[in-house]
């Protein structure tokens, strides 16, 4: 959970300030919740966005997407520098700048993500312990193995539009799989963004790997994905696990119902 960036030790700060050059100014992003600090800090020797965590589940979080941003080229931002400080796991990295897409239906910012997208998908995952599908999502199927490095929660505040291109941040849930599962877990935020069903695997369709999986195997998915969120929803109060129950639910709405169709 996000924290203020008071929060951090004074010898934390201190170090950051070595870093940057001395720090001029600190700004909580306005999007995410998970990571316990997620600021761009301005020194008098340029901007970084900083990620803090001192709890036992936010640091392995922290070191996790640490590992992977690092063995990863482009797509994530650079990391910079990182360091540990009196129980605080400190990572600088690289600023994106620019705003978060639209990705209703038609908007230009889908090309942009259709760019990145299509490399993504050609890239293995690098060398290393990742989570496999069952372990990312809770449920499995012979088809989503795989060795493609799938970011798995591609989502509209997980990219940032930049002058070169289409970014990812947030790689806590790098996952090694098939690369249609990247694809699968993005329809929720499509239809989210304002898709029907239909329209978003349309959309889906550009990339090979949505047109080679099979028909049934996106319908157990689909299906066993709304099963997972419908519960969550059951559980939680939270608007964002009541909104994925209800976009992961109607694809899999839509999916037996194309099923059914003669
Ligand atoms: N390198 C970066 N440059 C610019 N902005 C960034 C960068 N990394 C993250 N952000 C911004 O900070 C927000 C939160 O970061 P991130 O998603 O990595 O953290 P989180 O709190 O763990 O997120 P979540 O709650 O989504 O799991 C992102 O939505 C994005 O707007
Ligand atoms: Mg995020």
């Amino acid at each position: 959970m996000r924290r203020e960036w008071a929060a951090l030790p004074k010898t934390v700060v201190t170090e950051i300030a070595e870093r940057v050059g001395g720090i001029i100014g600190v700004r909580a992003a306005p999007t995410g919740n998970h990571a316990e600090i997620a600021s761009t800090v301005v020194g008098t020797s340029g901007m970084v966005f900083v990620k803090a965590a001192s709890t036992g589940r936010s640091v392995q979080t922290l070191r996790y997407e640490l590992t992977a941003t690092r063995a990863v080229d482009w797509f994530p931002p650079a990391v910079l520098w990182h360091f540990e400080r009196d129980g605080w796991l400190v990572v600088g990295a690289e600023l994106l700048d620019g705003p978060h897409p639209d990705l209703s239906p038609g908007s230009p910012d889908l090309e942009l993500l259709l760019v990145t997208l299509k490399s993504l998908q050609g890239t293995p995952a690098p060398p290393g312990t990742w989570f496999t599908p069952s372990g990312r999502l809770g449920f499995a199927l012979p088809e989503m193995q795989g060795r493609t490095l799938v970011h798995s929660d591609i989502n509209p505040t997980n990219l940032i539009r930049t002058a070169t291109g289409m970014r990812v941040v947030d790689w806590a849930w790098t996952t090694e799989a098939a690369a249609w599962v990247e694809l699968a877990l993005l329809v929720q935020w499509l239809i989210g963004s304002g898709h029907s069903p239909a329209q978003a695997e349309e959309w889906l369709a550009q990339f090979p790997a949505w047109a080679s999986v099979g028909h049934d195997t996106l319908d157990a998915f689909a299906a066993m994905n709304a099963a997972k969120w419908e519960v969550k929803a059951e559980q939680s109060k939270d608007g964002w696990v009541h909104d994925l129950a209800a976009w992961t639910g109607e694809w899999a709405q839509h999916r037996s119902s194309y099923t059914a169709k003669p």
